[in-house]
C-alpha cells in the first residue's frame, strides 16, 4: 500500500523536523556552544624553534630576521624580558611596563587614535616621549564665552560659560600578564562568552523581581569593528591570539610580520616600509610555542590544615559573588576565572570632579568612539596562575592579592564589601584559594636572566 508509506514517512520526517527546529533553536539560545574537543598542539620541532624566537635577544639588523631586526622603537629586545615569572610566558616586572596612548578626534583631525610610546629606540633620532607627542598633539586652551541674551520684559543680560582646557591625550600604563594556557583562551566559543553574559542578565532579572538589588551588574562585551568578540589583553582589544602575538611582535621588539607591520616611531612617522621581520614560517613557530605554553594549575597545598583553608576560600569566592565576574568555568576550559567582560571597578567621580580614572570629560564636539571601552572600564583578568604574577591590577598598583581584592569598588563594590565584613580568618581562606592559583609547574624555565636586565632610564 504506497499511499499509506508515504502517509507515515511524511509523519517522520515532520517529527524529526519538528525535533530538530526545538534542539537548534534551544541550542542557539540556551547552550554556551561546543566544548573543546581538542586542546591545543604543535610539533616539538616548531615549538622548539618557537621558543628560541621568544627567548632571543634581538638586534638592530639581526642575522634572524628578514628586515631590519629591533625597532626602529621598541619597549624590550625579547618576548621573555616582560614574560618570565614563574618561568617562560609568565607576567613581567612593573619596570617593563608599557605606556599606551589615545588621542580623542581634535577640530582638525575627527579621527580617534591609539598607540605606544616606546621605552627604546634604536637611532637616538627616532626616541619617543611625551613631549613629542603632546607637541604633535597639543592642549586646547579653555575660553570664556559670552553671549548676549534677551528675555522678555526684562533687560537684555550677558551669561558667561566657561570653557575647560581640553586636552586630547591621555596615557596609561599597563603591565604584562601571563601567557600561560592563551592557546584555551583562543579555543573559548564567542557563543559561551555571550551565553555566560546572557545567564547572568538573566538571573540578575529574577534577583531584582524578588526585589534583592544587590546583583553585581553584568559586564560589557567588546564586539571589535569586525565583529568578532575581544577576549585578549586588559581591554579586550584583540579577538584571537595570533592578532595579539603579531601586533606585540611588531609593537614591543619592533618585528614586522606578513601581519602586521612593525611600528613607526612618532619622530619619524613617514619612515619607508621594511621587509617583515619574521616570516610565515617563524610566526608559525612562535604561535607553536604560545598555543601550546601549558594551563596554570590549582596545586593542592601540602598540609591537611592549608587543604582545609584552601577549600573554605574557594566556597567563599562563590558565596561573597567572586564568581560572578571571576567565573571558574567558560565554555569548556576548567579554572580559567573571567568572563571576559569590562567593568568599572572606580567609584564614579563626585560631580564635576573629573579627573582620576575616569579622565577629563571630552567635550561634545570631540567625543569619545561609543565601541571604544571607556578609560575606568577593564576586562576582568583570568585568575589563574594569579599566585606567581604580583603586582595585580592592569597598572601593577596592588602589590599583594590582599591590596587587589580591597581595591574592587565601582561594580564590585558589593562584593568588596561582603569580603571586607569577613573575619580575618575567612578574608585569609580566601587568599589561600587564590595562592593555590599557580604557574604551571611544566613551564620552562628561563634560560638567560640577563634579558631582563633592560630597564626604562
Ligand atoms: C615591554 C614588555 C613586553 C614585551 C617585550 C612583550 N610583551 Fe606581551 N604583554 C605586555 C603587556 C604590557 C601586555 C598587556 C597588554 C595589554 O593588555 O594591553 C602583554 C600581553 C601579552 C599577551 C596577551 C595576554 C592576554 O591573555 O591578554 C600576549 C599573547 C603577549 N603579550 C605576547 C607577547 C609576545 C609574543 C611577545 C614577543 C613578540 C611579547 N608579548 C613581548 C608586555 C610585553
Ligand atoms: C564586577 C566584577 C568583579 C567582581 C565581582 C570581582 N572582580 Fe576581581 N577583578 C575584576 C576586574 C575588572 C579586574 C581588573 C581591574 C583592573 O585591572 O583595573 C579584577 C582584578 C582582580 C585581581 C587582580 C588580578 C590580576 O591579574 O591583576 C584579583 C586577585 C581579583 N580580581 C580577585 C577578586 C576576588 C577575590 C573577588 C571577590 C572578593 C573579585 N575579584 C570580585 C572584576 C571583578
Amino acid at each position: 500500500m504506497p499511499r499509506l508509506g508515504l502517509h507515515r514517512q511524511r509523519r517522520w520526517v515532520a517529527l524529526i523536523g519538528g525535533f530538530s527546529l526545538v534542539v537548534g533553536v534551544y541550542w542557539f539560545f540556551f547552550s554556551s556552544g561546543l566544548p573543546i574537543v581538542w586542546g591545543p598542539t604543535a610539533s616539538a620541532a616548531d615549538v622548539a624553534a618557537g621558543r628560541d624566537l621568544f627567548e632571543h635577544d634581538w638586534t638592530p639588523n639581526d642575522p634572524l630576521a628578514k628586515g631590519d631586526g629591533l625597532g626602529p622603537v621598541f619597549n624590550a629586545k625579547s618576548c621573555a624580558a616582560c614574560h618570565f615569572q614563574g618561568g617562560v610566558g609568565g607576567g613581567g616586572e612593573i619596570s617593563h611596563n608599557a605606556t599606551g596612548f589615545e588621542v580623542l578626534p581634535r577640530a582638525n583631525d575627527p579621527r580617534f587614535l591609539a598607540g605606544s610610546l616606546h621605552n627604546f629606540s634604536v637611532d637616538p633620532a627616532d626616541k619617543e616621549s611625551f613631549k613629542l607627542l603632546r607637541k604633535q598633539f597639543p592642549v586646547k586652551a579653555g575660553r570664556v564665552e559670552t553671549r548676549t541674551v534677551a528675555m522678555e520684559n526684562c533687560p537684555p543680560s550677558q551669561q558667561r560659560t566657561t570653557i575647560p582646557d581640553f586636552d586630547p591625550v591621555r596615557t596609561q600604563s599597563v603591565q604584562s600578564t601571563a601567557i600561560f594556557g592563551s592557546g584555551w583562551i583562543d579555543r573559548i566559543s564567542e557563543k559561551a562568552i555571550v551565553q555566560n553574559m546572557r545567564n547572568r542578565a538573566f538571573r540578575n532579572v529574577g534577583k531584582e523581581l524578588s526585589l534583592n538589588f544587590d546583583a553585581v551588574p553584568v559586564g560589557k562585551l567588546r564586539t571589535l569593528p569586525d565583529g568578532r568578540v575581544g577576549r585578549f589583553g586588559w581591554k579586550a582589544q584583540f579577538a584571537s591570539l595570533d592578532d595579539f602575538v603579531a601586533t606585540a611582535c611588531a609593537n614591543e621588539i619592533g618585528l614586522g610580520t606578513p601581519a602586521v607591520k612593525q611600528a613607526k616611531s612618532l619622530a619619524n612617522p613617514t619612515a619607508p616600509d621594511v621587509a617583515p621581520d619574521l616570516d610565515r614560517r617563524q610566526f608559525k613557530q612562535l604561535m607553536a610555542f604560545i598555543d601550546t605554553l601549558p594551563k596554570p594549575v590549582e596545586a593542592r597545598p601540602d598540609t591537611a590544615k592549608e587543604q582545609a583553608a584552601a577549600k573554605h576560600g574557594k566556597d567563599l569566592f562563590s558565596t561573597i559573588g567572586c564568581a560572578a565576574c571571576h567565573v571558574p568555568d567558560l565554555g569548556g576550559v576548567t579554572g580559567v576565572y573571567t568572563d571576559f567582560l569590562l567593568y568599572t571597578l572606580d567609584d564614579p567621580p563626585p560631580p564635576g570632579g573629573g579627573g582620576g580614572p575616569y579622565g577629563p570629560e571630552p567635550p561634545p564636539e570631540s567625543p569619545r568612539p561609543d565601541d571604544l571601552p571607556k578609560p575606568a572600564e577593564w576586562k576582568t583578568p583570568a585568575l589563574w596562575g594569579v599566585a606567581d604574577s604580583a603586582p595585580y591590577f592592569h597598572d601593577g598598583s596592588a602589590q599583594t592579592l590582599h591590596d587587589a581584592i580591597l581595591r574592587h569598588n565601582g561594580e564590585a563594590k558589593s562584593v568588596k564589601k561582603a569580603y571586607a565584613e569577613l573575619p580575618a580568618k575567612d578574608q585569609a581562606a580566601v587568599e589561600s584559594f587564590l595562592n593555590t592559583l599557580k604557574a604551571p609547574p611544566t613551564a620552562a624555565p628561563l634560560r638567560d636572566l640577563a634579558v631582563t636586565n633592560l630597564r626604562r632610564k
